[in-house]
């Protein structure tokens, strides 16, 4: 067996046939498998085994009873029952064209990679299957800020959010998995370093039955985002913070020698801002610093952002404080809840980003070995 396909699959009975039916067609001369896991209310498992009959190729299905881990579960009790050791995973509602497994495949035997996904930001792949704007907002901003959390895991992956990829097992800790919820690929991406290739795809629309992603589904995300990246975000954060409390005591005690309220800011922000700078330099991205740009013109990026964001900020307090009455240091305080977001995204995605030119292997090698020590949670 050469490629084992696993199709999770909720309430998807109209799609069974039609999936094995594409599939098949596509991996002719690839001895492949397809599984099926269910988790339906409705009667997608016996659709499956009615298929299985006179599919032209082997067609398994497990039934859960306890179906834990929801659509992420699903995928790693496929892999664990896969007789193959590589494995592509898809829908089951055929928003992933199965015509584009043998693209997947053919990627992966060119050795250089153990999980090929099949992005739709990729050069001609798209996202315009997504039922609607909203969601395809939705995906554009938790691809952007999931790619700033992991800037080193994810530096080479498009989609880290897609649902179409080719992995193979034994590269990934498939035992370590804590699956929860839809985002499978980062997870596996996210927990140990492997080497990542991109192919575009078209994302279409389902065939039938309906989506179900729901707002649950984005609260898990979010929860698993941040277990994941539990100690480069939470470091960035507590400096963060650590820099609004500075921040705002400066002012304080500015404003009660009689500082006008602004240039009391200002002062405040200044310093706050290469205090931040230096800490975050030495305890949250030092593990980056090698293969960024030098040390100034990181600063210079750096200040200048924080600059610009102090300029933004500044008339927003003093329309917080003239127009809604709001207390000057309170009206500071909000605003720098709402930049740190900004500032964090900006920092791992431009001030600390890899220089592209000198990502010579022996350098990469260094920073993952770094990384893999940096998103051990706990560390400080
Ligand atoms: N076994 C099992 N258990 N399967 C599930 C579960 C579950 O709890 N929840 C969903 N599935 C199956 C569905 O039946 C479908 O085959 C597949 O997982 C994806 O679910 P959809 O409901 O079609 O999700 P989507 O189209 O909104 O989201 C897809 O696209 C996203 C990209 O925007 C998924 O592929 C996501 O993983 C992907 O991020
Ligand atoms: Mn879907």
């Amino acid at each position: 067996m050469e490629l084992s396909i696993i199709v999770p699959t909720y309430n998807e009975a109209p799609n069974v046939a039609e999936l094995v039916r594409r599939v098949a067609a596509s991996v002719q001369g690839i001895d492949a498998e397809v599984i099926f896991v269910d988790d339906s209310s409705d009667d997608t498992a016996d659709v499956v085994r009615s298929v299985m009959e006179t599919a032209s190729l082997p067609v398994k299905l497990i039934k859960r009873d306890t179906p834990t881990g929801g659509l992420g579960g699903a995928v790693v009790e496929g892999i664990y029952a896969a007789q193959a050791d590589i494995c592509v995973v898809m829908d089951g509602d055929l928003q992933h064209p199965p015509e584009d497994i043998p693209k997947l495949y053919a990627r992966y035997r060119e050795g250089d990679a153990d999980v090929v996904v099949a992005s739709r930001y990729v050069g001609a792949g798209s996202a315009h299957g997504l039922a609607d704007r909203s969601r395809v907002l939705v995906s554009r901003l938790s691809t952007l800020v999931t790619r700033a959390m992991f800037p080193i895991r994810l530096r080479d992956v498009t989609d880290p959010m897609t649902g179409f990829f080719l992995v193979d097992r034994n590269a990934v800790d498939v035992r370590g998995l804590k699956p929860r919820g839809f985002k499978i690929l980062l997870e596996m991406l996210a927990r140990r370093a492997v080497r990542v290739a991109e192919v575009p795809f078209h994302f279409a629309s389902r065939y039938a039955g309906e989506s179900k992603a729901s707002l649950r589904q984005g609260l898990h995300f979010l929860v698993q985002l941040a277990a994941l990246r539990f100690g480069k975000m939470s470091l960035f954060a507590l400096i963060g913070g650590f820099g609004a409390v500075a921040n705002l005591g400066i002012m304080w005690f500015l404003i009660q020698f009689g500082v006008h309220y602004i240039p009391a800011a200002i002062i405040g922000a200044e310093v706050t801002i290469v205090g931040n700078f230096l800490l975050q330099e030495r305890f949250v991205f030092r593990d980056m610093t090698a293969d960024a740009s030098g040390i100034w013109s990181r600063f210079a990026k750096s200040f200048a952002f924080n600059n610009i964001e102090a300029l933004v900020r500044i008339p927003l307090i003093a329309l917080l404080v003239n127009e809604w009455h709001v207390s000057s240091v309170i009206a500071a305080g909000i605003t720098l809840a709402v930049a740190f977001i900004v500032r964090f995204v900006f920092h791992s995605l431009i001030v600390y980003a890899p220089r592209r030119s000198s990502s010579a292997t022996r350098t990469s090698k260094i920073l993952d070995e770094l990384d893999k020590q940096a998103a051990t949670p706990g560390e400080l």
